[in-house]
């Protein structure tokens, strides 16, 4: 028997009947057509699949569709909502070549916005650390760590402004 569930996505309000077993990755993908959640391992050790639910970083591959009903969940597409420009941490990734196959990207990204919420100015250990189940095939990491870095620069910068505004 299907569940009727009702959250938000990106700031945006769905309802949808889920099978009790559906996850949260395959309600994003399959069915709300938000492809850049990745699936990767499908059991909760690769952060290729990573969302934020309610502040927290949860694996979407392991987290089950009615689990987030009345939540409201981040994704990567809501980084960039309007499409038109990226987000710092997106821009960073670009810059310092933070992307090769781009499949371990959009778990980081979030890990990283997740990472910067609670902490704008991470050194590297606490990078990494942040990072910590995220596994990249590609970059050798470096790249990555120094994107967020930069991005965590541009942002505090730009909140600087903001606030001088
Ligand atoms: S696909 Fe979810 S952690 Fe790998
Ligand atoms: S860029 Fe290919 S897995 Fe990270």
């Amino acid at each position: 028997m299907k569940h009727r569930i009702n959250f938000k996505v990106n700031g945006d309000e769905y309802s949808l009947a889920v099978e009790p077993w559906k996850t949260l990755n395959e309600a994003l993908r399959e069915d709300l057509n938000l492809t850049g959640t990745k699936l990767g391992c499908g059991t909760g050790d690769c952060g290729a699949c990573t969302v934020i639910v309610d502040g927290k970083s949860v694996s979407s591959c392991l987290t089950l569709a009615v689990s987030v009903d009345g939540k409201s969940v981040t994704t990567v597409e809501g980084l960039a909502p309007s499409g038109d420009e990226l987000h710092p941490i997106q821009e960073a990734f670009v810059k310092t070549g933070a992307i090769q196959c781009g499949f371990c990207t959009a778990g980081m990204e979030m890990a990283a916005l997740h990472l910067l919420n609670h902490n704008p100015s991470p050194n590297e250990a606490e990078i990494r650390a942040g990072l910590s189940g995220h596994l990249c095939r590609c970059t050798g990491y470096s790249q990555i760590v120094e994107a967020i870095s930069v991005a965590a620069e541009t942002m505090k910068n730009s909140q600087s402004e903001e606030e001088e505004q």
